[in-house]
């Protein structure tokens, strides 16, 4: 099969262009001069499709490097498979995810990395990696890291916090970061004080402030901002290179850019929540049908943030200054009816996570509209970064020949409007995104060649997506 994409503005993190992009197969084959011949061969008249893009603009597909499809957390288990949550994550211009697989402490890492290729392999309709989670540091745990490597695992994410379900204390995180320093993988952070956090949700509970509102106020950002430093300084002392993950206190964006100035490879992410959404307008909302629980329905960890401290602005300046290099979603997805309503009474015992996968592309490119961040950056913050980061870049992340035909076609004069009723494809019973209305519409999306969502429409089958080794990171300082 080869398509030739006609009339767009090309954008790559370096730049836009206007050009025209041949794919042939799987790959992308040439980008070349508007309307232009090869040789003097009829390029439109030889290929089996041809693809108007006139007035729109061509990325390479987008990148989510945190998701968590059938997670089992919190009781349950996060309610998109690897079927569903890839579809949805096509619908939204995402043509490839990088999932955690799970191992909780006792449980074999290499055994838990096999069940992860089970539940994914023949399931998903884009391309997918894997990170690995480690929870103990044992002995094992360190020669694991070396097999999953060459398997293409090359980034190993680390808990601070949720005591007994993940947190390694302080000596297992500098034993695998020792070992991350030495066999050249990332360490990933999720950074929160965890005894912290622990002592002021049972304060909370037992002053009777069980409602979601108080998850938000049981994880301060002072919690964030210690846990971020203490990452930083272990990394320090080890020579790992350290990402942390799903950040969203401004206190800790000031940490990782100090470490940064200092030349340490420190790199970071934010989420659309994070940018977008607040303890007082999403936690402490009400409803008719939940009342004060509906702030469940954004109970995440880190939690959102006040409004009033500052923290979203902070997050779109990071987003401009590098400070933050990617924007992944953390999509962890939980339905309000048998899920999120264990927590009624006891915010405590809501599962952590928020669904946003299908609309990341949508959500930053409201960033360009809004003229915090270039059209290149959009770009690079949601496919060239996670590409380079973990370790893809060049089959993904850049519209270039050689590179996978992942490519979308997005109109900046459409529109979405996004809800459960609307442009919803997660397996979900509510959306967190609820009457968000986007400047712009995803309109064709290419998987390695394949034409798998066209207007709305999903074109692809399941099991079209391909697991993908990753190398090293290629963004190290
Ligand atoms: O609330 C969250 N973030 N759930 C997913 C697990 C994690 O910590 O990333
Ligand atoms: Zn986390
Ligand atoms: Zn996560
Ligand atoms: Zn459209």
């Amino acid at each position: 099969m080869k398509t030739l994409i006609t009339g767009g503005t090309v954008v790559n993190a370096t730049g836009t262009a206007q050009a025209d992009v041949l794919i042939d197969g799987d790959t992308i084959a040439a980008v070349l001069a508007p309307g232009s011949t090869l040789l003097g061969f009829d390029l439109a008249g030889n290929v089996d499709e041809v693809v108007d893009a006139s007035g729109k603009y061509v990325i390479p597909g987008g990148i989510d490097a945190h998701t968590h499809m059938q997670m089992p957390f919190g009781g349950t288990e996060a309610s998109d498979t690897f079927e569903t949550g890839t579809r949805a994550a096509a619908h939204g211009g995402t043509t490839s995810i990088i999932d955690f697989v799970v191992q909780y402490a006792g449980e074999n890492i290499l055994d838990q990395y096999k069940l992860w290729h089970e539940k994914a392999a023949g399931n998903c309709a884009i391309d997918y990696g894997f990170h690995q989670i480690l929870s103990d540091v044992q002995d094992s745990s360190l020669t694991a890291m070396d097999e999953l490597i060459n398997e293409g695992v090359t980034s190993f994410k680390l808990f601070m916090a949720y005591k007994g379900v993940f947190l390694s204390d302080d000596g297992q995180i500098v034993k695998a970061m020792q070992r991350a320093s030495d066999n050249g993988s990332l360490i990933m952070m999720h950074a929160e004080n965890g005894s912290v956090i622990d002592l002021l949700v049972k304060q909370h509970l037992e002053r009777g402030e069980t409602t979601p509102y108080y998850h938000g106020v049981s994880r301060p950002w002072q919690a964030e901002e210690e846990a971020t430093h203490r990452a930083i300084m272990l990394a320090n002392l080890t020579g790992a290179p350290l990402y942390i993950v799903h950040v969203s206190a401004k206190q800790a964006v000031e940490q990782i850019a100090a470490a940064r100035d200092n030349g340490q490879n420190v790199f970071a992410e934010t989420c659309p929540q994070y940018l977008y959404l607040s303890l007082e307008d999403q936690l402490g909302a009400s409803s008719p049908e939940w009342g004060d629980f509906e702030g469940a329905k954004w109970v995440c960890s880190t939690p959102l943030r006040s409004k009033h401290e500052g923290h979203q602005n902070h997050m779109w300046r990071g987003l401009r200054t590098n400070d933050l290099q990617v924007i992944s979603t953390d999509h962890c997805p939980f339905c309000m009816k048998g899920q999120k309503d264990m927590g009624l009474g006891d915010f405590s015992k809501i599962p952590n996570g928020i669904g946003s996968v299908e609309h990341r592309m949508d959500l930053i490119y409201q960033g360009v509209v809004m003229g915090e961040i270039s059209l290149p950056r959009w770009v690079e913050l949601t496919s060239t970064t996670p590409a380079r980061m973990f370790g893809v870049y060049g089959k993904k992340g850049v519209i270039q020949p050689g590179a996978d035909g992942d490519v979308v076609i997005y109109d900046p004069n459409g529109h979405t409007s996004i809800g459960l009723e609307k442009t919803h494809h997660m397996n979900m019973d509510y959306s967190a995104w609820e009457g968000f209305e986007i400047d712009g519409h995803v309109d064709t999306v290419f998987s390695r060649g394949r034409k798998i969502v066209d207007e709305n429409q999903y074109l692809g089958r399941k099991g079209d997506g391909a697991y993908f080794k990753r190398g090293l990171s290629q963004y190290l300082i």
